[in-house]
């Protein structure tokens, strides 16, 4: 095989890319070594990728934005359907020094290169920020190095061992690692950065600019959506048309991590914030504060309004015609904008979605394998994976023979904290009968009642607060009168003595 590039190697290659292979020495003292920087040379001769001109848009007078949207992909981290599309975001900073904040991901990399190419005008690239180091905005660093030699990257410690994980790219050599209110001056413009672990991977960071008072947040105040031009949230209909996506963006990427979201909006309290920047979605340059309180009721789990989603799982209509009768009642009795959701035919992350916008739960299962229908059961259990917290539930449960579904979901509901129940449970042998109209109609007055004036029946036994102890790595919380001795933190695996108890 000498002299031929081994189907193992070509793999390899073709994995990391020609170029990111070389620039972290794979290859290197290998006979195909020379032939890779040899084609290198011609691939980025005048560092274009392809022909073009560039699609670039000024946030400010010095600061131009390299986004690229993607509409091809089907499913956002290959879980989350987006129909819309997304955009990755990237930002380059011309001051005396230039500086790029965060890249884009490996399906947008040409248009990518195109921007950064016109944005710079001949001029060196100084800095790469790395803000987060999740693919979809680092894919690109590896060939940023390559084709800007010269280029210091500037991120934390975290994200140097992430960098090299993933693309087997070692940056001792050119790396300025930095923390909490480490500072750089790029000339006129002082960056400071500001730790945002688990918002929403351990290694995140902010960088905030004191000339525009812009903070580039990273995933914070991102959404799902192709960016069509306009480039602002004033420049679209966000309330109409992007909420949704933002919401299901944050519920879904971020929502696990509140407490950690609470700290970072703390921060941000704190100093004067003009423009948000994030890796998706519009930029926000005015109206800051109308998305940083849905930020505000999102991470602390408060509902965004009193309202109501019923959730039913139905295979032969029973079910469904109880949660329509119970909508119907909802309704009539003054709830207005209930909306209904066939568990299996709606993707999960939009249902988790709605569950963060509302106070009020309402969920219609059948009983399955002595279970709860596989489809209801995928998306408690996402609920809870999602650490929703602070809503009413009411619950219906449907069997033929031997209904259980209820109990069950009761169980996961009670694991959620702050969760709550409003009325009885209705139980329905196949089909609802006059008898389950009557608690169906009970069952929906309480709910309405509840929505409208705040009247809740049952809440579970609310336990004594125990102690919260902060990980001082990633901001994760562990709650009890110790932490024990041989724990580890299940976000970043730190030890029990990384853990501060919170005051
Ligand atoms: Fe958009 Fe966590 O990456």
């Amino acid at each position: 095989m000498s002299g031929e590039l081994t189907r193992r190697n070509f793999l390899k290659t073709a994995a990391v890319g020609a170029a990111g292979v070389a620039a972290a020495g794979i290859l290197g003292g290998s006979p195909f070594s020379a032939r890779a920087e040899e084609a290198e040379a011609k691939a980025f001769e005048g560092k274009k990728k392809f022909a073009g001109i560039g699609s670039v848009r000024m946030v400010a007078e010095d600061v131009a934005y390299l986004g690229v949207s993607d509409r091809r992909i089907q499913l956002f981290e290959n879980v989350y359907p987006i129909p819309r599309g997304v955009a990755y975001n990237s930002y380059l900073l011309l001051d005396e020094k230039t500086a790029l904040v965060d890249t884009v991901d490996r399906s947008v990399t040409g248009q990518f290169f195109e921007n950064l190419v016109a944005a710079l005008d001949d001029r060196p690239l100084d800095y790469l920020i790395v803000n987060h180091m999740e693919p979809d905005h680092s894919s690109a660093i590896s060939e940023v190095l390559v084709r800007y030699p010269d280029v210091k990257v500037v991120c934390t410690a975290a994200a140097a061992v992430i960098l090299n994980q993933f693309f087997a790219c070692d940056i001792s050599d050119r790396a300025i690692l930095v923390g909490e209110g480490d500072t750089l001056s790029t000339g006129k413009h002082t960056l400071t950065f500001v730790m945002a672990p688990m918002v929403h991977w351990p290694e995140v960071m902010m960088t905030y600019d004191d000339v525009h008072g812009i903070l580039f947040s990273a995933d914070a105040f991102g959404s799902f959506g192709a960016l069509n031009g306009n480039l602002f949230a004033d420049e679209v209909d966000f309330e109409k048309d992007w909420l949704p996506d933002a919401r299901r963006y944050y519920c879904n990427i971020v929502g696990k991590y509140g407490d950690q979201v609470q700290a970072v909006l703390a921060k941000a309290g704190t100093v004067d914030i003009r423009m948000l920047c994030p890796t998706h979605g519009p930029v926000w340059r005015e109206n800051l504060g109308w998305i940083i309180e849905k930020y505000s009721l999102w991470s602390s789990y408060t509902p965004e309004e009193p309202a109501v989603m019923v959730v039913y799982g139905s295979i032969y209509g029973g079910t469904e015609s109880a949660a329509n009768a119970l909508a119907a009642k909802i309704s009539h009795a003054g709830v207005v904008n209930v909306a209904v959701y066939d568990v299996s035919k709606t993707h999960v992350s939009e249902l988790i979605g709605e569950a963060f916008r509302c106070s009020h739960i309402v969920l219609a299962s059948i009983t399955y394998n002595m279970g709860i229908f596989t489809p209801m059961k995928n998306f408690l259990l996402d609920l809870e994976a999602h650490n929703l917290q602070n809503r009413a539930f009411a619950l219906v449960e449907n069997g033929s023979w031997s209904p259980a579904a209820g109990g069950l979901m009761k169980e996961i509901i009670d694991r959620l904290k702050g969760a709550s129940y409003v009325g009885d449970l209705v139980t329905i042998l196949s089909s609802p009968d006059a008898k389950d109209a009557a608690a169906l109609d009970a069952l929906g007055e309480a709910v309405a009642n509840s929505v409208l004036y705040g009247e809740a029946e049952a809440t579970p036994a609310e336990e004594a607060a125990p102690a919260r102890w902060v990980c001082k790595i990633c901001g994760y919380v562990y709650e009890g009168d110790t932490v024990p001795e041989d724990y580890k933190c299940p976000l970043c695996g730190a030890g029990a003595d990384m853990f501060e108890k919170e005051e």
